[in-house]
């Protein structure tokens, strides 16, 4: 294989690591609906959510989670949320459809994100809280709500381009949302609309990893709140969208070596460890390193609900350096959260079948092609790395396979660029055909979003599968319910 393998073990959780100890399960279900295929674990969806709760408890602070539903289109995971006290936060005709129709009310639900006079006109006739984009949208919600005699509708302002005064830290461009400095115009609009728009709060969504930068978008919409009391209007919620984060790899030593070896890789001190010498961002000139390493942080001890628990901690610089929590609690502001990614931590998996496993001339990286394609797997397109699981079919005979190996995993695409990851990945054994591999962490973008049906191939199906009296039971996504098959709450 040349070297030691470099390995990125999935983080796995108990339950996730459970159903893997069910080959026998797993294959039967692959074999049944095919591969790909998604599996979805709606209770860990619910257990995810009360540990974002009990972050709000710690704090004092009310308010309301939303689940982000575009992160994964799943009915069973939307309808395990519905059975809780969280809300959906919605993007799209669809998505509110779709969150009416497994139960929650509209007092539970914020529309967000780009819309359609159609999203816009049911969010309106259903009284869902509308996040605003611009002031463009909000004269067009407005003119809506005149023309067809709806209801006054609760607007939440969406913010961008935070600055915080004395350190300059600027919060990155976004096309979304308001910019702050255009704040006047957007309050006079929404004062001249005060009859048939609700200004319930303000907010902002930030795709970043970066506390400071959400910090100084926070400490932003407090100072807006404040402005707006000060016109008479009454908003009491600040929205911090999303962006929490997963920690997809359980052992950070794991990734410092690998990405170091990665780097000297792309310099040529080692052996390539990318199909094509590929550089995930990065590149060689003349001996020296370029680029930026385009990857998701895979390993993140602070992340989740960990990550929300030290924004709430983190000082206002601009605010007497007083905790960002502390401030909400003292104006009796709600808060806000619409975690996607994050609160579908461990929530699934995706299974490959391995169709064809082909040895290379020098002892090259075993060449394994899945019957799956790479937008089945998205893990890469979001730049996750992490090794999948081997599911082995004869459990009995893989004992005898069980020496490292390196493969580059190809997709199941007449196409050069269906690579399913274009790194080398190292497997514990070695696969063959028959056999499984499973994605995890999956759940969270890694879906649905970015499938396709190319050639005719099918889009994956999903499957829930939870426990029951200490075994594993499963049904079609879209027959999921939170009832036992008794009728009693799961
Ligand atoms: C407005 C808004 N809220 C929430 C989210 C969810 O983000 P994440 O999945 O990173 O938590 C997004 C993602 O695009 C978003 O645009």
């Amino acid at each position: 294989m040349g070297g030691e393998p470099l390995y990125l073990e999935p983080r796995l959780d108990e339950g996730p690591r459970s159903l893997l100890g069910t080959p026998g399960l797993l294959h039967t279900l692959a074999d049944a609906l095919g591969s790909p295929l998604h599996v979805v674990l709606p209770d860990q969806v619910a257990a995810n959510l009360a540990r974002f709760r009990s972050v709000y408890g710690r704090h004092h602070l009310s308010g309301q989670v939303f689940y982000a539903h575009k992160a994964n289109r799943s009915s069973a995971l939307l309808r395990r949320l519905a059975a809780t006290d969280a809300g959906a936060d919605v993007a799209s005709l669809g998505e509110l459809q779709h969150a009416l129709g497994a139960g929650f009310t509209a007092d539970r639900i914020v529309a967000t994100g780009p819309k359609n006079p159609e999203f816009l006109w049911l969010a309106a006739r259903t009284s869902v809280t509308v996040g605003v984009d611009s002031r463009d949208e909000l004269e067009q919600l407005a003119a809506l709500v005149r023309a067809h005699a709806l209801p006054r509708v609760r607007v939440l302002l969406r913010l961008s381009g935070f600055e915080t005064p004395g350190v300059r830290v600027l919060s990155r461009r976004s096309r979304f949302g308001s910019p702050v400095r255009e704040l006047a115009p957007l309050l006079d609009a929404v004062e001249r609309h005060r009859d048939v728009a609700d200004l319930t709060g303000v907010a902002y969504h930030l795709d970043t990893t970066s506390l400071t930068e959400k910090a100084a978008a926070f400490e932003g919409c407090l100072r807006v709140l404040e402005e707006c009391r000060s016109r008479g209007l009454r908003p009491r919620a600040v929205d911090i969208g999303g962006g929490f984060g997963v920690g997809y790899l359980a052992d950070g030593q794991q990734w410092e070596r690998y990405t170091t070896e990665l780097t000297a890789a792309v310099l040529g001190t080692r052996p390539p460890l990318t199909w094509g010498g590929y550089g995930y961002g990065l590149r060689a000139e003349a001996g020296t390193l370029r680029g930026t390493l385009g990857l998701y942080p895979a390993h993140r001890p602070v992340a989740g609900a960990r990550y929300l628990d030290e924004l709430l901690a983190h000082p206002a610089a601009s605010l007497d350096g007083r905790p960002l929590a502390a401030l909400l609690l003292e104006h009796l502001y709600d808060l806000y959260a619409e975690p996607g990614r994050a609160l579908l931590d461990q929530c699934g998996l995706t299974l490959a079948k391995v169709l064809e496993v082909r040895e290379q001339d020098a002892g090259g990286p075993l060449w394994v092609r899945l019957a799956a394609k790479a937008d089945d797997v998205a893990l890469e397109e979001h730049g996750v790395l992490v090794d999948p699981v081997v599911v082995p079919r004869d459990t009995a005979g893989a004992g005898g396979r069980a020496r490292p190996v390196a493969v580059h995993l190809f997709g199941a695409l007449c196409l050069e660029t269906d690579l399913i990851t274009r790194r080398t990945v190292f497997l514990p054994r070695r696969p063959v055909p028959g056999d499984l591999l499973a994605f995890a962490n999956t759940a969270g973008y890694c879906m649905d979003f970015h499938a396709t049906r190319a050639q005719h191939q099918p889009a994956a199906r999903k499957v829930a599968a939870w426990r029951e009296a200490g075994t594993w039971r499963w049904c079609l996504d879209d027959q999921y319910w939170p009832i036992t098959s008794a009728g009693e709450a799961q």
